[in-house]
C-alpha cells in the first residue's frame, strides 16, 4: 500500500497489462537496489518495483536523488536476451514510453522533450531522470537490465545542476498522480518493447529524435575530466551521442552531461 502525497489517503493501485508484475512499497532505500536484489533472485521480465518515497535514491554518476512522497519512483527489471552493447538502447525505449505517457496525460501546457542521454524535460526543465544498470551472463549475453525512473510530479529540486521542474508546477491536471502515470507508462512500455524486439532500435531512435533538444545545435558536453564543445550531430545506432567539432572531426560519447553552448 502506498500512502498519498501528504502521507494520508492510500493511492489506488494501477491496473497493468498482464505481462507486468508490480511490487508496491510505501518506502524503500532505492527502487533500483530492490529491483537488483529481486533480479538476482530470478524476478521475471517486466517486474516493476514502485515506491511512494525513497530514503537513499540514487542518480547518475554516483549522485543522490532526493525522493519525497508525491513523485513517481520505480525500477523495472528487463530480461531482453540481447548483447551487452545493445542494453543501453533500453533506456531510450523506456524514455520514449515515459515521454509518450506523460505527454498523453499532462495536457497542452506541458511540452515534453528529451535531453541526451535519458532526461525527460517539462517546458525545457528537467522533470525525469533515468538510471540504467545491467549485468551480463558468463556467456556474454545480458542477464538483466534495470531501468530506474524518477518523475517529478509534485516536487523538484531547487538547487539542481540543470534547471528542474515538476508536472504540477508546469500545469499538469490534478488527475495526473503516480498511479495514473504508472498505469499509462506500463501500457506504452508494452508497445515500445514490442516495437524494439520486432523491429530493432530504428523506430525507437526515430521517436526519440523527434522530441530531443539540441540536435544539430551547438552544445557543451561535460565529461569527468574535460568539457567538449561542438554540434550535436546525431544519435548513433546504440544510443551514443555523435559530437561534430568545428574542423569536421567527430567523437562518439557514451556518457556525459549535455548543456546548450553558452
Ligand atoms: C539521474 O541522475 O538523472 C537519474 C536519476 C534516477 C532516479 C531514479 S528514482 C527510481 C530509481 N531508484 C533510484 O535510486 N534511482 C532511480
Amino acid at each position: 500500500m502506498i500512502s498519498g502525497p501528504s502521507g494520508t489517503a492510500p493511492a489506488p493501485l494501477p491496473e497493468l497489462p498482464p505481462a507486468f508484475s508490480l511490487i508496491a512499497l510505501d518506502s524503500v532505500g532505492s527502487t533500483n537496489d530492490e529491483a537488483r536484489r529481486l533480479a538476482e533472485e530470478g524476478a521475471a521480465h517486466c517486474t516493476i518495483v514502485w515506491a511512494g518515497e525513497q530514503t537513499k535514491g540514487r542518480g547518475r554518476q554516483g549522485r543522490s536523488w532526493t525522493s519525497p512522497r508525491g513523485n513517481l519512483y520505480l525500477s523495472i527489471v528487463l530480461r531482453p536476451d540481447c548483447a551487452p552493447s545493445e542494453a543501453a538502447q533500453l533506456s531510450f525505449v523506456t524514455c520514449v514510453a515515459l515521454g509518450e505517457a506523460i505527454s498523453s496525460l499532462a495536457g497542452s501546457r506541458v511540452e515534453v522533450t528529451y535531453k541526451w542521454p535519458n532526461d525527460v524535460m517539462f517546458n525545457g526543465k528537467k522533470g525525469v531522470g533515468l538510471l540504467l544498470e545491467s549485468k551480463s551472463t558468463p556467456a556474454g549475453r545480458v542477464d538483466w537490465v534495470i531501468v530506474g525512473m524518477g518523475t517529478n510530479i509534485e516536487h523538484f529540486p531547487e538547487d539542481a545542476r540543470y534547471p528542474a521542474s515538476s508536472l504540477r508546477k508546469e500545469g499538469a491536471p490534478a488527475s495526473l498522480v503516480p498511479a495514473t502515470l504508472l498505469q499509462e507508462l506500463a501500457r506504452q512500455l508494452e508497445t515500445w518493447l514490442d516495437v524494439w524486439r520486432k523491429r530493432g532500435f530504428g523506430d525507437v531512435r526515430a521517436a526519440w529524435k523527434q522530441r530531443v533538444q539540441g540536435l544539430g545545435r551547438a552544445i557543451e558536453v561535460r565529461l569527468p575530466n574535460e568539457t567538449l564543445t561542438g554540434v550535436f550531430g546525431d544519435l548513433d545506432r546504440n544510443g551514443a551521442l555523435i559530437l561534430t567539432f568545428k574542423d569536421g572531426r567527430t567523437r562518439t560519447i557514451t556518457a556525459g552531461d549535455v548543456f546548450p553552448q553558452s
